[in-house]
């Protein structure tokens, strides 16, 4: 059974078809990659999968369940687990902090209860904490674990994201664009944590527009073109796929620049 299967997916706001009939199926263990232009549609398909908003037509099933419509923090406790294009941390927190933000998704009263901890919860707070240390050990963060999020190179605040996101426990994490604006040496070691966090059993969806890295690390591509799904396939077979290169390329260039 397929970790998560993209049954004929629609989505319209008003005139515009946005994801239009897209069908697909991730494998456990998988990193996952979705590309194309800009305005393809990738994200749409992102918040149709995590809950922002359902989809007009088709369903999500995820782990066996279909959980279109259901909400973001339901899905979440289900184990699916996104990030967004934007940075979007507590930057007056700590790095330590927003990784517990994270996990307080999944337990029990959201964010407000991790920042106005009833007494009764503090030991709990204190294996969080503990967990959240070895989340930061685990993507390389740890020598930043007392510094306020905005203090971070930005490169740092993408890596604090994917481990606010492992703080959920994913089985599945979603993330969109996590090296735009990352220089090279950033995006080499966001591949090698992406690796590492697949590598300890949790599948990846990947939207990204740096080709260099998705041929790199994902296993398997789909290719979204005005909302529609135009090629499906290891990067090899997308690489050389004539849709791919016409529509998303113009045909003009090679994908490892
Ligand atoms: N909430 C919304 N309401 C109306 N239109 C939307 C909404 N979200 C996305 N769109 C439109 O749907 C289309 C697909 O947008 P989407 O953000 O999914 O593209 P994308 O592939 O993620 O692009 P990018 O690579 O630039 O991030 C665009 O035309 C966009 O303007
Ligand atoms: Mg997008």
């Amino acid at each position: 059974m397929a970790m998560l299967a993209i049954q004929g997916i629609t989505k319209r706001f008003g005139g515009l078809v946005a994801n239009d009939d897209v069908t697909f199926e991730v494998e456990k263990g998988q990193i996952f990659a979705v590309i194309g232009p800009n305005g393809a549609g990738k994200t749409t398909l992102f918040n149709m999968i995590a809950g922002t908003f359902p989809p007009s037509e088709g369903e999500v099933v995820f782990d066996g369940a279909a959980i279109s419509g259901r909400p973001v923090a339901r899905i979440a406790q289900a184990g699916l687990v996104r990030t967004y294009q934007l940075v979007q941390l507590f930057k007056a927190l700590t790095v330590a902090e927003n990784v517990m933000v994270g996990f307080h998704r999944v337990t029990t009263g959201g964010v407000f209860s991790a920042l106005f901890r009833p007494p009764a919860i503090r030991r709990q707070e204190r294996e969080i904490a503990a967990r959240a240390t070895e989340i930061l050990d685990f993507v390389g963060l740890s020598h930043r674990a007392n510094v306020t999020a905005d203090l971070l190179p930005y490169g740092e605040q993408r890596l604090l994201e994917v481990a606010r996101a492992l703080a959920a426990s994913p089985k599945l994490l979603l993330l969109d664009e996590p090296a735009a604006g990352l220089n090279t040496e950033e995006t080499a070691e966001l591949a090698r944590v992406v690796r590492k966090v697949n590598e300890n059993g949790v599948t990846i969806m990947l939207i990204e527009h740096d080709m260099g890295l998705v041929m790199q690390i994902a296993h398997r591509i789909a290719v979204l073109d005005y909302g529609r799904k135009i090629a499906e396939g290891t990067p090899e077979e997308i690489r050389a796929h004539p849709d791919v290169i016409a529509a998303y390329l113009g045909g003009t260039e090679g994908y490892d620049d």
